[in-house]
């Protein structure tokens, strides 16, 4: 382990990614579009999120918990579940660790706005690679991040040891992109929206093939004990978020992408009619979306003895 110092931090240069040029954990997001998929997925998502901490903390308060004072984000991205977690538990500081340099200076910037630059630190550290020294931490929080490890069981044993005995580990998954198209929109059935989905099932499989493991076996195998597992359905019907269209556009796009050569033609043009934020079917001014998504997650601890 090496020690958290200054040079961590994301202001200074890029440590722990010993001769990676180029960290693709964004899933072959270019950066920019990674940060307004994450700010969108937060704002979409607001109320799931609350619902989320708030399970945590109920589960901590009953669990007789002492307070939360401080709190690791790991893969934190721009910052979502960090900013959350500072409002759920006002006594805490948080240290966001993430591979991206420009994730984490998206995240500083959201928490000065928000008045708490000076509750966050912000650590630049590969995961995958050896970790720094986080001190004494209370609650460990990873959302959407740990099927990305190359080796998540490795860094489970890696939370297990950074938490104090007694401390908290919350991991939030998820199984697939959420959904926004009617059932019967495209040509032909499945629907346009279910063809993309089984298509990038495919692509996941070889690329993140963690994704959608049921993590409560390898968290007992890390050394925690499970102590609430609950199933976080979206299920969003008008009137939606104001970024609904937007997060949409984003994530579509981003299967269009992801997808290219793979798609008929008929379906990427009607991928092009919905993308097409000036046209009449965009996703950004259709009356028919809705957001759909299931988000695992499980909520554990380091035994005290
Ligand atoms: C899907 S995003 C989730 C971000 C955030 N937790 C959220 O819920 O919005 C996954 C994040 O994990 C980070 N990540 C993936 N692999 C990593 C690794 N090996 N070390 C550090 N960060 C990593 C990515 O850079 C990205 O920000």
């Amino acid at each position: 382990m090496t020690s958290l110092s200054p040079e961590h931090d994301g202001h200074h240069g890029h440590h722990g990614h010993h001769g990676h040029q180029h960290h693709d954990n964004a899933g072959g997001f270019d950066e920019p579009d990674m940060a307004e998929l994450l700010d969108l997925d937060a704002e979409v998502l607001h109320a799931h999120l609350t619902d989320v901490t708030a399970w945590l903390a109920t589960s901590a308060e009953s669990a007789g918990d002492i307070p939360v004072r401080r709190l690791l984000d790991l893969g934190s991205g721009t910052g979502t579940g960090t900013l959350a977690l500072l409002q759920r538990f006002p006594d805490a500081e948080a240290v966001a660790v993430d591979a991206s340099a420009p994730l984490l200076h998206r995240l500083r910037d959201k928490a000065q706005a928000q008045g708490v630059a000076e509750r966050v630190r912000t650590v630049q550290a590969d995961l995958d690679e050896a970790w720094p020294d986080f001190g004494d931490v209370d609650l460990v929080w990873t959302s959407a991040a740990l099927h990305h490890m190359a080796d998540p069981d490795s860094a489970l044993r890696e939370v297990f040891a950074a938490l104090r005995p007694g401390g908290l580990l919350a991991v939030v998954e998820m199984e697939g992109f959420p959904r926004f198209l009617p059932d019967d929109l495209g040509i032909g059935e499945p629907g346009l929206e279910a063809r993309l989905h089984e298509l990038t099932s495919h692509e996941h499989a070889e690329r993140v093939p963690h994704l959608g493991a049921d993590w409560g076996p390898r968290l007992t195998a890390a050394g925690f004990t499970v102590e609430s597992e609950r199933r976080f359905a979206v299920d969003l019907l008008p009137p939606l978020p104001a970024a609904t269209g937007r997060y949409a556009q984003a994530m579509l796009r981003r299967l269009r992408d992801a997808l290219a050569d793979r798609l008929g033609a008929d379906d990427r043009s009607v991928l092009d009619t919905l993308l097409d934020s000036d046209g009449p079917d965009s996703v950004t001014r259709r009356g028919d979306l809705t957001v759909r998504t299931e988000r695992p997650a499980w909520l554990v601890r380091r035994p005290t003895v």
